[in-house]
C-alpha cells in the first residue's frame, strides 16, 4: 500500500506530473479497491477495524481511533489502534478527546498540522506531554446525520498530513461512512430478526398449539411424524384453523429449523410481482427492476418457503412452481441461468384445492406434488370442546402481555360465547379476548365487552332470557336429532338393539342408555310376533 504525503512519495512526486497522476490514479484505485471490501465487510468490528488499518497505512499515522455513536449520542462502537483503553481515560488523551468533541459538534473536518503551533492547544498539557504534531480529525455523516469520528494522529512529525493526504483520508471517511452505516442497520436488523425469531420459537413450539380435541390430536401426531422429513405438506382449512400455526410447527420441529422458514402470502401479491418476489429478477428484467434481486427461494435455501393462499397462484405460475418441486431447478426472471435450491415446500389453502382442480383452475399433477401429506384443520365450530382450553390459553397470553389479571367470565359472556359459532375460528377467538382483556377493568369479563359480533348473533335476541331460548332451542333441536336418529336405526333393524346400535357406530350399552333417557318404545319397531299376534287374537 502505498502512502500518500510520506516523504518518500513526495519525492516521487515531484519527478514528473506524469508521475503524479500515475501515482494518484493507483491510489484511487487502491483507494475504490478497499471501499468495496468494506462494503461487504458486514460484522460492524471487523469492518472498523480493517478500516482503521487502511487508515493508518493510507495516511502514515501513528495512531487511530474509529468511534460510532448511537442514536442517543453514546459512544456505540470504538476501535483503536496503538491507543489503548487506558490511555484514553488519562488526562494526556484530553486534547484528542477536545479535538473529537469539536468535529462531533462542528461536523467539520479538523486538520492540524502541528498541534503544538495551535494556540488553542499549545499550552495543554497533553500537547506539551505527548508532543501530539499531526492530527486528522474527521466526521462519519450518512444522509447528513453524524454517527461517527476517524481520528488519526502522529506525535513524530509535524506537517505530515499533507493536503493530499487530507483529501484521501476524507474520501476514504466517506466509504467508512457508507460501509459502517451500512454494517450498523444491518446489524440492527439482525438483532431485531432475533428477537421476532426468539417471540416465534416460544410462540410457534410444538406446546403452543392447543387443542385436545380427537381431530387435533390425530393432526399433532401426524405434525410429529413428518416435521422431520422433507415430504411436502398440503394444510388445509378455513380461516384463521391455524394453517400458519402448524406450518411453522413442522418447519422448527425439522432438522432445517435453524435455516429460514420464509412465508409468502401468493393472494397478497400481485400476480405479476409474485413471479419475481419467488424467483427473483436480473437488473433490467423489467421497468423498475434496477437491480439483481434475490426470491424468496433463494431466502428460504436449505429452510422452509411456505406458500400461503396457494389457491391463488395463476397457471403459469403452477407450471413454474412444479419445476422447482420437480429438480429443486429455476431461473430469475429476466434470466435463463438455472438456479438451484433445496428447499422444503409446506403450503396452504383456505379453498378445497380438488373442487379448483374439477373447474380447472388448479394444475392436478401440482396438486398430487404439494400434497404428499395433507393436512385438514377442523373448524372452531366442530372442536368446541377446544373452546374452554384456547380461551384460558389466550386469556394468559393477553393478562401477560397487557399486565392484567382477568380470570373469568360474566355468565351471560359464557352464554353468549358458547352459543357463538366463531365464522374467523381461532383467531377470531384470540381477537375477541384479546380486546376483552386490552378493555377489561375488573378482572372478569362482562359482555359488553364482546364485540358486536358475537352479541349481533342474537340480532332480534336483546335479551339473556331470550338468549337462553334460543340456547334451549340449540339444545331441544340437538335432543330432537338424537331421538330421530335412534329411531331410524331401530326401524331399519326392527327394534333388534345391538344391530342397530352397531348401525349407529355405539356400543350396546350406549346405546340402551339412550334409548332408556328419551324413554323411547323399542317394542313398536318389532315385527309383530306370533305371541304378540296371539294376544292381539
Ligand atoms: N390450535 C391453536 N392453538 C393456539 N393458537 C392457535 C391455534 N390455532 C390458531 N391459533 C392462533 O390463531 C391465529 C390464527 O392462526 P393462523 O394464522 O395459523 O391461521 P390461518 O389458518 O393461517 O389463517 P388464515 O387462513 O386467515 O391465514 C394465530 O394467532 C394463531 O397463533
Ligand atoms: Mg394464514
Amino acid at each position: 500500500m502505498a502512502k500518500i504525503g510520506s516523504k518518500k512519495n513526495k519525492t516521487q512526486n515531484q519527478t514528473t506530473s506524469a508521475n503524479n497522476d500515475k501515482f494518484k490514479s493507483d491510489i484511487y484505485h487502491q483507494l475504490f479497491e478497499i471501499g468495496k471490501r468494506l462494503l461487504t465487510e458486514s460484522e460492524v468490528n471487523k469492518l472498523l477495524y480493517s478500516a482503521m488499518d487502511e487508515a493508518i497505512q493510507i495516511s502514515g499515522a501513528e495512531r487511530g481511533m474509529i468511534i460510532l455513536f448511537d442514536e442517543t449520542n453514546q459512544i456505540q462502537f470504538q476501535t483503536a489502534r496503538n491507543i489503548n483503553k487506558e490511555e484514553i481515560k488519562n488526562p494526556e488523551f484530553e486534547v484528542s478527546r477536545t479535538i473529537i468533541n469539536t468535529v462531533k459538534k462542528d461536523k467539520e473536518p479538523i486538520y492540524l498540522q502541528n498541534a503544538l503551533e495551535k494556540s488553542e492547544y499549545m499550552k495543554k498539557e497533553s500537547v506539551k506531554k505527548l508532543q501530539l504534531l499531526s492530527v486528522i480529525c474527521l466526521p462519519l455523516i450518512h444522509q447528513k446525520k453524524l454517527f461517527g469520528v476517524v481520528y488519526l494522529d502522529n506525535r513524530t512529525f509535524a506537517g505530515i498530513f499533507q493536503p493530499d493526504t487530507c483529501q484521501f483520508v476524507n474520501e476514504f471517511a466517506n466509504f467508512i461512512s457508507l460501509a459502517a452505516y451500512q454494517a450498523l442497520e444491518r446489524k440492527k436488523l439482525q438483532s431485531h430478526v432475533n428477537e421476532l425469531e426468539k417471540e416465534l420459537r416460544g410462540k410457534y413450539k410444538f406446546e403452543s398449539i392447543i387443542g385436545h380435541h380427537p381431530k387435533m390430536m390425530e393432526i399433532l401426531k401426524l405434525v410429529s411424524q413428518v416435521a422431520d422429513t422433507d415430504a411436502t405438506v398440503l394444510i388445509q382449512g378455513e380461516t384463521g384453523t391455524g394453517k400458519e400455526l402448524i406450518a411453522r410447527a413442522l418447519h422448527y420441529n425439522s432438522k432445517r429449523k435453524d435455516k429460514p422458514f420464509v412465508p409468502v402470502n401468493c393472494g397478497a401479491i400481485p400476480e405479476p410481482l409474485l413471479e419475481s418476489e419467488l424467483f427473483g429478477h436480473v437488473r433490467g428484467a423489467f421497468t423498475g427492476a434496477i437491480k439483481d434481486k434475490a426470491g424468496w427461494f433463494e431466502v428460504a435455501n436449505y429452510g422452509t418457503i411456505f406458500l400461503d393462499e396457494i389457491n391463488d397462484m395463476s397457471p403459469a405460475l403452477q407450471v413454474r412452481l412444479l419445476r422447482v418441486l420437480q429438480t429443486g431447478e429455476y431461473s430469475q426472471v429476466g434470466s435463463t441461468e438455472i438456479c438451484y435450491c433445496d428447499v422444503r415446500v409446506v403450503s396452504a389453502s383456505s379453498k378445497k384445492l380438488q373442487q379448483l382442480i374439477k373447474v380447472g383452475e388448479f394444475r392436478d399433477e401440482l396438486y398430487y406434488r404439494l400434497n404428499v401429506i395433507e393436512i385438514e384443520l377442523p373448524p372452531l365450530r366442530e372442536r368446541r370442546s377446544d373452546i374452554p382450553l384456547l380461551f384460558k390459553h389466550f386469556l394468559n397470553f393477553y393478562n401477560k402481555k397487557c399486565n392484567k389479571s382477568v380470570s373469568r367470565l360474566s355468565s351471560e359472556t359464557e352464554t353468549l360465547l358458547q352459543a357463538y359459532s366463531f365464522p374467523g375460528n381461532v383467531r377470531e377467538l384470540e381477537n375477541i379476548i384479546q380486546r376483552a382483556v386490552t378493555l377489561a377493568e375488573n378482572n372478569f369479563i362482562e359482555s359488553h365487552l364482546l364485540p358486536t359480533s358475537v352479541r349481533g348473533e342474537q340480532t332480534t335476541v336483546s335479551e339473556t332470557t331470550k338468549q337462553l331460548t334460543l340456547i334451549e332451542a340449540k339444545r331441544s333441536a340437538a335432543k330432537k336429532a338424537e331421538i330421530d336418529f335412534i329411531k331410524e336405526c331401530l326401524q331399519a333393524t326392527s327394534g333388534h338393539i345391538s344391530n342397530a346400535a352397531k348401525m349407529a357406530g355405539m356400543d350396546v350399552g350406549n346405546f340402551h342408555r339412550i334409548i332408556t333417557r328419551h324413554k323411547i318404545d323399542v317394542s313398536v319397531f318389532k315385527s309383530p310376533s306370533k305371541s304378540n299376534f296371539n294376544n292381539t287374537d
